[in-house]
């Protein structure tokens, strides 16, 4: 057995995938919401027999590998080394040598010297001073430093690089595409410069970038973020989260602020569920990080236009990912920092009284327009619709309508139409045609699909077989991969060997289908049983109709031989006629037992 094999033996997939999104029993499967795209029913189905894992929504599907791959947007490599430390393999390339690291794992890498190197000068070195008293007079402790592992960029040019390339041998290329550093007209220089550095991590505590801040004065590049490389991508990370995940799950809620300071404060403040996406809008890819650990995400962005803006244009991915958003409305202040710095004590008691982000924006929408003057009415309800067209559920979505009703003193109904108006011109798309399509298939090939999910998931696949068998087999021939597997099935059963053993090549991917196929819950046994044998009569009816098409084409040609021949007596023509009346009484015999189903 090769190593990747060796290794997915190993793993059990349910108790694999389970670490990451929660699973429910069905049947004799698994069910999830999917990870990898927006749903609320769930259609990600994992088979612990077969070890594989499927989604009906949007047709991503595979193994530990591919999962893995999938989820944690690694390279196969990634995945295999990831999972080969797992479960203690040690991985052998063909040569005979440990397969060399990665392109993005030495990114990581030296980007972890990077931020060792910055938080030594802040915490130990002459040139980290001012840093320091920076930061005292900002309120930022030892504690706070340590735990985000601030540091600090010299402002001489070359620190960094010289550390990296003397003492840690890294090449120039490999500081390059880290983005810590950019050729100069001199050389190779540090990218960030007197700056206060805050690390960014990914979600398995990998340093993927920084961002840093001028020690002084509002200068128009107060932040630089690092570029765009390998491993850092803008918008799809958060600040703080390596820190502060453990306290989102307990807290089943994210707070949302806008810079890094506000984490900091909040942190030392005891507010520990907390993330900056950094002064952006919430992005797709932040949303579904974030989707990982909670289900309840609270804005508590600027209290001014751009962070308002911020709001409303981040509303749509949450509710995408079916999220509740809330609000968090800052006391005093401009931001979450500057209010804890005023009072504590009221920030801390607005964060325990977030509003439902729809009640909050109808709020403010009626403090700003008056609602006795037409203008006022119709920019309201406006405003208002635009954002509650993205509400997925229905509930929630009336819920708003009859309160802006009221609020607006308009009809529910006029309400309604405005809002399917809005929703047309905005060309909202339903859920389903953003998924990938689905490959169209008969409604005979479903049927087959979903008769062969009932037997191979049934508690007892022999009774159920047999039953299906029963109404079928005469009319089976072998022509789809479905009726195939049955033939196969049988076989299987005859000798006893676990199902879907020795099934060829070509036959697994629908065999795994049909394992992995959504079943609606049945109360017991005999009600499975009832369901396998009307799907298997509707199918004999099938396949008897098409019979019976193709006998009734043939009669047609040969009735016309026999017509047009007729008046020159030929033995030919009684044999013609012979066949003809043979297909006649096929026919009648299929039309009966059409009726007899
Ligand atoms: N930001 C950025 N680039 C900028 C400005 C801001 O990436 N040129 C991001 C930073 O993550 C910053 C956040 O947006 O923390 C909020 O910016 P801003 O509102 O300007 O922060 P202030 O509260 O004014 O700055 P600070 O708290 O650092 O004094
Ligand atoms: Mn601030």
């Amino acid at each position: 057995m090769d190593q990747v094999s060796q290794i997915r033996e190993k793993i059990d997939i349910v108790s694999f995938i389970s670490e990451f999104i929660a699973l429910k029993k069905a049947g004799r499967n698994f069910k999830a919401n999917c990870p990898f795209h927006g749903e609320k029913t769930p259609s990600f189905v994992v088979s612990p027999e077969r070890q594989i894992w499927h989604c009906f929504g949007c047709g991503k599907g595979g193994d530990v590998y591919t999962f893995l791959m999938e989820y944690e947007k690694l390279e196969f490599a990634e995945a295999l080394r990831l999972l080969a430390k797992r479960t203690g393999i040690e991985l052998i390339s063909q040569k005979g040598n440990s397969i060399a690291s990665s392109k993005k794992e030495k990114l990581y890498e030296v980007n972890s010297f990077a931020k060792e190197f910055y938080h030594f000068v802040l915490t130990k070195h002459k040139a980290g001073e001012k840093a320091r008293e920076y930061l005292t007079k900002r309120g930022v402790t030892a504690k706070v430093i340590e735990a985000f592992m601030l540091g600090f960029a010299p402002h001489a040019g070359t620190a960094l690089v010289k550390y990296l390339i003397s003492k840690k041998h890294y090449a120039k290329e490999d500081l390059l595409d880290a983005g810590l550093a950019f050729m100069g007209r001199s050389g190779l220089m540090d990218f960030f410069r007197g700056r206060l550095m805050f690390p960014l991590f990914d979600h398995r505590d990998n340093v993927v970038g920084f961002a840093g801040r001028v020690l002084d004065g509002d200068v128009p590049s107060k932040y630089i973020n690092t570029r765009e490389t390998l491993i850092y991508h803008k918008g799809e990370h958060v600040f703080g989260l390596n820190v502060t995940k453990d306290a989102i799950r307990r807290e089943k809620q994210v707070i949302l602020v806008e810079g890094e300071f506000d984490v900091l404060s909040c942190f030392e403040n005891g507010i520990g569920n907390v993330v900056a996406v950094k002064g952006t809008a919430l992005t797709e890819n932040q949303v579904n990080l974030l989707s990982r650990f909670v289900s309840k995400i609270t804005f508590c962005f600027d209290g001014d236009k751009a962070g308002q803006e911020a709001i409303k244009r981040s509303l749509s991915v949450v509710e995408k990912k079916g999220l509740t958003p809330t609000v968090i409305v800052i006391p005093d202040g401009k931001d979450p920092d500057e209010a804890l710095k005023i009072e504590p004590g009221v920030f801390k008691k607005a964060v325990k009284e977030d509003l439902g982000v729809y009640d909050y924006l109808l709020q403010k929408l009626l403090a700003e327009n008056s609602t006795e003057a037409v203008e006022g009415k119709k920019n309201i309800v406006s405003e208002f619709l635009s954002f509650i067209s993205s509400v997925q559920n229905e509930v929630v979505k009336e819920h708003y309508l009859r309160k802006l009703s009221k609020e607006v003193e308009t009809s529910y109904e006029s309400i309604a139409k405005e809002l399917q108006r809005i929703s047309e011109r905005q060309g909202m798309v339903p859920e389903q045609t953003a998924v990938k399509s689905k490959i169209k298939r008969s409604r005979e090939e479903a049927l087959e699909e979903y008769l062969l999910a009932l037997i191979v998931q049934n508690e007892k696949p022999k009774a159920a077989l047999q039953k299906a068998v029963l109404v079928i087999a005469e009319s089976l021939s072998k022509e789809r991969s479905y009726q195939k597997i049955l033939y196969h099935l049988l076989e299987q059963i005859e000798k006893e060997q676990p199902l879907g053993a020795g099934l060829p090549e070509e036959l697994l991917s629908s065999f795994n289908t049909a394992v992995l196929f959504p079943l609606p819950v049945f109360e017991d046994q005999e009600k499975v049983l009832i369901e396998i044998e009307k799907v298997a009569k509707q199918l004999r009816r099938f396949y008897i109709k098409k019979k019976m098409k193709d006998i009734a084409l043939a009669i047609k040609a040969a009735s016309n031989t026999v017509e047009t021949e007729e008046r020159e007596v030929e033995a030919s023509n009684v044999a013609e006629i012979k066949k003809l009346e043979e297909l006649r009484t096929q026919y009648s015999a299929l039309a009966a037992q059409l009726e007899a189903i």
